[in-house]
């Protein structure tokens, strides 16, 4: 390049990003004034736009995303506005005046996404955030409730436990996790053997789609609420709340957590537990968790935590574990029996004793940065890569993998009844989980960190399902398909797809094309539509 046409560059570039900041601009005002003429006059959205000249701007926006990773990291670019819906027809209006002015939506409820999809993106974007709108009406005659998507399953639990002692939920561990988001990829937790997940006790939604139309479950049709069921949210309309069936729990459930070292024999325990726990009663759930930890001397060693739950009293619970389980030599003493909604603050690690008020704050307090990756495994990991695993383990650091087991009501649903494909013939379902909290910008550290998590999935590739290796959505992974062959119809997304959804994602690319030909819903790992020559 001569210097003219050099000069003629920098000229012409500066031009073009002051042109493509006014349009950027103008696209936004035309988009926030369109808001009001497509919403309700009796609930003005004008109160729930957030743009970034407003103090509560970076509030807002971090209030709700919880992984450190994401907002610390400089080339992930920050939202043109949050609207915080506060009524329906501000929905209404966010996907009619998104889809005029192209704008790119992300629908936010908790915030839990691993990869923070709810609150970033790589086109200039809006957040549709829905944590106000968070009604829990409960029927306990019918048992019943309609659950807004903003409410949180902490919240959720109290209500429920606020109306009767003797229903519950089952959903997720962790009791700030958004109902919106966490239900569209399954929703599971330690009620799991007994009744499946959420989405197993969904029997209606309310649900806006591209047009702005509000549909139950009648007008959505079967073929969207199967796909809302476990095919995530965001590619098929805006989740408004979810209709569910309250499941029933016993007056006192038996909780324990019984930790072993190497030395007190946890790698033969935690052998054992592969066979065992996915074929245990259906009132029983015991997940592994293994981290590493630094003992008085200076060495690491892995402490393997079995944390468990029975829908019973201890008495039975220890006759039990006594003919399932006897290596774990569980003791009268590690049991604890409490109430149900209890049991939600002992799994989400408050201490005993703490208030169930606890279960109503709804944000997150000790962030930290963090990667996850998932692993279904449908043969049990043998000796010699258990031992490997604690290696990693142990090199790493700042890591813990949490075995969730499956089996029980799991095998009795087919893996077409939802979007989720995976039911029977899973042992259980891995999450490593690499975390750190240097904040250099987080970028050093996070370089280095998310490398160490994909070199033990590497690793464990020879032990986890394969063909496709499959991944739990809930568990949003990016990496999933980055470095693989994508030479397919869909590219990519049929190499995420199919293993997030594995044979169930050719007919959620139908669905789409059904309800959403355009793409407007959309993410890095949404569900793209079925091409017409198919
Ligand atoms: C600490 C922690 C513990 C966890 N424990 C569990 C667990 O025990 N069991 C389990 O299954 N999962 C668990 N998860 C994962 C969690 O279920 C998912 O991250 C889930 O997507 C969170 O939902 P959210 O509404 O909080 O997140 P968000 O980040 O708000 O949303 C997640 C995704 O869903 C989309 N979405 C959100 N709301 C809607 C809506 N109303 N309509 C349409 N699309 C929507 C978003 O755009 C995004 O793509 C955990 C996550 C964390 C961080
Ligand atoms: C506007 O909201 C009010 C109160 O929430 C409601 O009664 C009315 O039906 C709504 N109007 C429309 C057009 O949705
Ligand atoms: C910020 O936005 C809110 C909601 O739209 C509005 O009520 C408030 O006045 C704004 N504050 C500033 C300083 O602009
Ligand atoms: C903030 O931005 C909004 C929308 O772009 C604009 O109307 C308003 O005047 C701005 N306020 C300030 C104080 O800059
Ligand atoms: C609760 O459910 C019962 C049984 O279906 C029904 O008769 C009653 O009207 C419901 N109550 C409310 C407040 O909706
Ligand atoms: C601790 O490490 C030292 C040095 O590697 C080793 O000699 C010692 O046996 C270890 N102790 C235990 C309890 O493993
Ligand atoms: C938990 O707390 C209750 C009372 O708050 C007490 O009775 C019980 O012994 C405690 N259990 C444990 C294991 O500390
Ligand atoms: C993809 O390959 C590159 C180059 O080998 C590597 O650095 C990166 O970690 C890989 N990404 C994933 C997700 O495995
Ligand atoms: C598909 O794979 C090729 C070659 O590995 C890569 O260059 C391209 O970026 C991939 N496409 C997508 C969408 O990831
Ligand atoms: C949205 O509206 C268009 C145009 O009226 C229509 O063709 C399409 O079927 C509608 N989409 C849905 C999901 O109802």
């Amino acid at each position: 390049m001569n210097s003219s046409s050099s000069k003629l560059f920098i000229l012409s570039t500066s031009f073009l990003l002051s042109i493509s900041s006014i349009t950027s601009n103008s696209v936004l005002d035309n988009f926030l004034q369109c808001l009001p003429i497509h919403s309700n006059t009796s609930n003005p959205i004008t109160n729930s736009i957030y743009v970034p000249n407003n103090s509560s701007f970076q509030y807002l926006y971090e209030l709700r995303a919880n992984n450190l990773r994401i907002i610390s990291s400089s080339t992930i670019s920050k939202p043109l506005a949050i609207l915080t819906a506060r009524h329906a027809s501000h929905v209404q209006a966010a996907v009619i005046c998104a889809k005029i002015h192209s704008i790119q939506l992300r629908i936010r409820s908790g915030g839990h996404d691993y990869e923070g999809l709810s609150y970033r993106s790589d086109i200039p974007f809006v957040i549709l955030d829905l944590f106000n709108l968070r009604s829990i009406k409960i029927n306990i005659t019918s048992e019943t409730a309609w659950v807004q998507a903003g409410a949180t399953t902490g919240e959720l639990y109290y209500k429920i436990a606020e109306k009767s002692k003797v229903h519950g939920f089952p959903s997720g561990v962790c009791t700030t996790l958004g109902i919106g988001g966490h239900f569209t990829g399954g929703g599971y937790g330690n009620m799991i053997p007994k009744y499946g997940l959420s989405i197993d006790n969904v029997i209606d939604a309310c649900l806006i789609d591209v047009n702005g139309t509000i549909h139950n479950r009648k007008s959505m049709g079967e073929d969207v609420f199967w796909a809302i069921r476990g095919g995530g949210g965001t590619s098929f309309g805006v989740i408004l709340s979810w209709k569910i069936k309250l499941v029933h729990v016993p007056r006192k459930v038996t909780v324990f957590k019984v930790q072993r070292t190497l030395d007190q024999g946890a790698t033969d325990i935690a052998y054992s537990w592969q066979h065992i726990a996915p074929k245990l009663p259906k009132y029983l759930f015991i997940r592994l968790q293994p981290e590493p930890i630094t003992i008085g001397n200076g060495n690491k060693t892995i402490r393997v935590s079995f944390i468990g739950q029975f829908l019973g009293r201890s008495r039975k619970l220890m006759n039990l574990m006594n003919e399932e389980f006897p290596e774990l030599r569980l003791q009268q003493n590690d049991c604890i029996e409490m109430s149900w909604v209890e049991s939600t603050l002992f799994w989400a690690g408050f201490t005993n004793g703490t208030s169930i008020d606890v279960l109503l704050n709804r944000v997150v307090e000790n962030k930290v940065f963090f990667k996850t990756k998932s692993d279904y495994y449908k043969n049990v990991i043998p000796k010699q890569g258990l031992v490997m695993l604690w290696e990693m383990l142990m090199d790493i650091g700042n890591i813990f993998v949490q075995l969730n087991p499956h089996g029980g009501r799991m095998d009795e649903i087919s893996e077409t009844e939802t979007a989720v494909h995976q039911r029977g013939g899973y042992l259980f379902k891995v999450q490593y989980t690499v975390y750190w909290s240097e904040s250099d910008g987080g970028i050093g550290a996070a370089k280095r960190y998310v490398e160490m998590s994909r070199r033990l999935y590497g690793a464990m590739a020879q032990y986890a399902s394969s063909d496709p290796r499959e991944a739990f959505l809930n568990y949003r992974d990016l990496d999933i398909g980055c470095n693989e062959s994508n030479d397919t119809d869909f590219g990519v997304a049929e190499v995420y797809g199919t293993k997030y959804f594995n044979n169930n994602f050719m007919r959620l690319a139908r669905v789409k094309a059904m309800v959403d030909p355009e793409n407007f819903f959309k993410n890095e790992q949404s569900i793209p539509p079925l091409p017409s020559s198919h």
